[in-house]
């Protein structure tokens, strides 16, 4: 891992995610928590503001250590305990079955093997476990999807890894999850190719 993933992508994150828009759909989206939660990708922990009161503790896995130094900033005087581990979704350190919830936020477009990283994520959760999900990826519009694919080279590099053309509904379906909600659409004040957005929740 380079200085721009483990050290300048860190520290410049939080300012770049920083949107009103965005942070309105996170707190929606976890809402629909329950139970024993794994947060996949959790990054820098932006998503931590937005749990619902009486989630108190949660698992997280993230590879990039410098977002780990971040998070541990924040959970050192936040609400919720952290159970970090410095993992990849594609293998994940824990037995089948022991999750309830799994959250992804912006984070299936940085997998390099997104359908490994769901295969994994379906085998962590129990039987009926919920993938809550909120996440960018390839437009509806034709126009829009030639642009994200042009753009997708410069994108990997200055987004650590991030691919803006992932079909999100379509990955999560093959990997043998039932969508039970799903609203698609562009974020206000968002570029067409950076803002298509997939929420929802997926049930294993
Ligand atoms: C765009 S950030 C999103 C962070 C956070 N979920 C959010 O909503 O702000 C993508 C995150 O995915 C993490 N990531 C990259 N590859 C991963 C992998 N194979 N497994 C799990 N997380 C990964 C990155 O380290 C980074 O923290």
């Amino acid at each position: 891992m380079g200085l721009y993933s483990n050290v300048l992508f860190p520290g410049c994150y939080d300012r770049m995610m920083k949107d009103a828009a965005l942070d309105a759909r996170r707190s929606e989206s976890l809402r629909a928590v329950r139970g024993e939660t794994l947060e996949v990708g959790i990054g820098t922990g932006l998503n931590l503001p937005h749990y619902p009161a009486h989630v108190r503790h949660i698992t997280a896995v993230d590879p990039n250590r410098g977002m780990a130094k971040k998070l541990r900033e924040k959970t050192a005087r936040g609400a919720i305990a952290v159970d970090l581990h410095l993992a990849g979704a594609e293998n994940m350190p824990f037995i089948d079955a022991l999750f309830d919830t799994v959250v992804t936020t912006h984070v299936l477009c940085s997998l390099d093997d997104v359908d490994a990283g769901l295969r994994e994520i379906r085998r962590v959760l129990r039987p009926g476990g919920q993938l809550v999900f909120l996440e960018h990826g390839l437009s509806c519009e034709h126009k829009v999807r030639a642009w994200q694919r042009r753009l997708n080279p410069l994108q990997r590099l200055w987004g650590d890894g991030c691919r803006l053309d992932v079909p999100i509904s379509e990955v999560i379906r093959a990997a043998g999850f039932e969508l039970v909600s799903l609203d698609e659409g562009y974020l206000p004040g968002h570029a067409k190719t950076h803002g298509y957005i997939y929420q929802g929740v997926a049930r294993r």
